[in-house]
């Protein structure tokens, strides 16, 4: 009896003291996301962490193993599900309430469905020059299949990145203007390619690169918002966290065929430093602009998580293939997007 009704107390969430940063992980109930903040809170365990996920079991899952790792941290939740316009406008008021300012907001949640491999594509990859591009961009062996989602856009864009946009929007009164810089990391990918991308079809409605698209659409709105934001004291980065063995892989081919091939995947990391295999190891680039400075990062670079055969982890930083000119234009659609989007939501919009 007197279990049940401790069980019944809601557990309280700890507040921010006014010195300590604000950290908000979206897609945190696991693969990379998890990994991050278990490494965040070994770099700095006075932190505030706020886990984002959309299931509030797995939610509290992973903030019982953080807290299991780090018994003295401050750890919350907020329920977000990235892909439906209605949860992030409510998770925004309800951070809105909760902080009064965001450090850092990393944009990890991400999804790459029904992912088929091109085995012909692959083979014919494997006999000529271009294999270790291929094996290490994925580039023309991976499609996906896309699909509407409850607000009418399509799931992968909305999810990857139009949702965290409005996210990102909606919290700029906690991330502009403070003290000290705030920070946007986006989790991107070496999968991003200009050849998958549209500004025509910018939520990729035609093609079958969809998970592609997003990620080079990510790309070039972090470019924009260094330029739009960068005076109000807001900076954006793009990561990618190399080839990692996460849920998302394990959609991609079977845990045991992913085993199989270990042995050979940790040989092919002696040439493919981004072959980084374990989420530890793909939160490395994450990790590492946490602690730079902002003004001394280049907008127009994606920082790699990257792992050497011998298993070091270091970060390589990468020009990005991005036009800002592109980027703007795709900017103004996406605003125009939230705009239509958000009409009949006005009661929860940040006024
Ligand atoms: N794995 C790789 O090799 C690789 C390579 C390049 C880039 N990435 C990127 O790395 C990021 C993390 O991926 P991962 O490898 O760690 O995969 P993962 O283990 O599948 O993690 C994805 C995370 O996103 C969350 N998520 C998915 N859809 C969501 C939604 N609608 N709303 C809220 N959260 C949502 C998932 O939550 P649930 O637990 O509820 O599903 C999970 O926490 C993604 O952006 C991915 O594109 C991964």
């Amino acid at each position: 009896m007197a279990a049940a009704a401790a069980a019944a107390v809601p557990v309280a969430t700890p507040t921010p003291g006014r010195m300590e940063r604000v950290v908000l992980v979206t897609g945190a109930s696991g693969g990379v996301g998890l990994a991050l903040c278990r490494r965040l809170l070994e770099e700095d365990g006075r932190i505030h962490l706020c886990l984002a996920c959309r299931n509030a079991q797995r939610s509290e899952a992973a903030r019982e193993s953080v807290l299991a790792a780090h018994p003295a941290a401050q750890v919350s939740t907020v329920e977000v599900d990235l892909g439906s316009l209605v949860s992030v406008l409510r998770a925004a008021r309800d951070l809105r309430r909760r902080f009064q300012r965001l450090d850092f907001v990393y944009l990890n949640a991400g999804i790459m469905p029904n992912p088929q491999v091109n085995f012909r594509a692959l083979w014919q990859g494997l006999m000529t020059g271009k294999v270790l591009h291929m094996l290490t961009t994925a580039e023309g062996i991976m499609t996906q299949t896309d699909r509407l989602n409850g607000d009418g856009l399509q799931e992968v864009f909305a999810t990857n990145l139009f949702g965290h946009l409005i996210l990102v929007r909606q919290l700029e009164s906690l991330l502009c203007g403070n003290e000290k810089p705030s920070r946007l990391i986006w989790t991107s990918s070496s999968n991003a390619r200009e050849t998958a991308f549209s500004l025509s079809d910018y939520q990729h409605a035609k093609g079958q690169e969809s998970y592609s698209s997003s990620k080079y659409a990510t790309d070039l709105t972090s470019v924009v918002l260094n330029r739009k934001l960068n005076k109000q004291g807001l900076y954006s980065s793009v990561v990618c966290p190399g080839l990692v063995m996460s849920n998302m892989t394990y959609r991609i081919l079977p845990v045991f065929l992913w085993k199989l091939l270990m042995p050979i995947m940790w040989l092919i990391r002696f040439f493919a430093k981004t072959y980084t295999l374990t989420p530890y190891n793909g939160a490395e680039a994450h990790v590492w602009l946490f602690k730079q400075k902002p003004e001394s990062l280049d907008a127009l670079v994606k920082y790699h998580s990257c792992t050497s055969g011998l298993g070091k982890n270091y970060v390589e930083p990468r020009k990005m293939d991005v036009d800002e000119e592109t980027a703007e234009k795709l900017y103004e659609k996406l605003l125009e997007l939230e705009k239509q989007a958000l009409e009949k939501y006005d009661d929860l919009l940040d006024k």
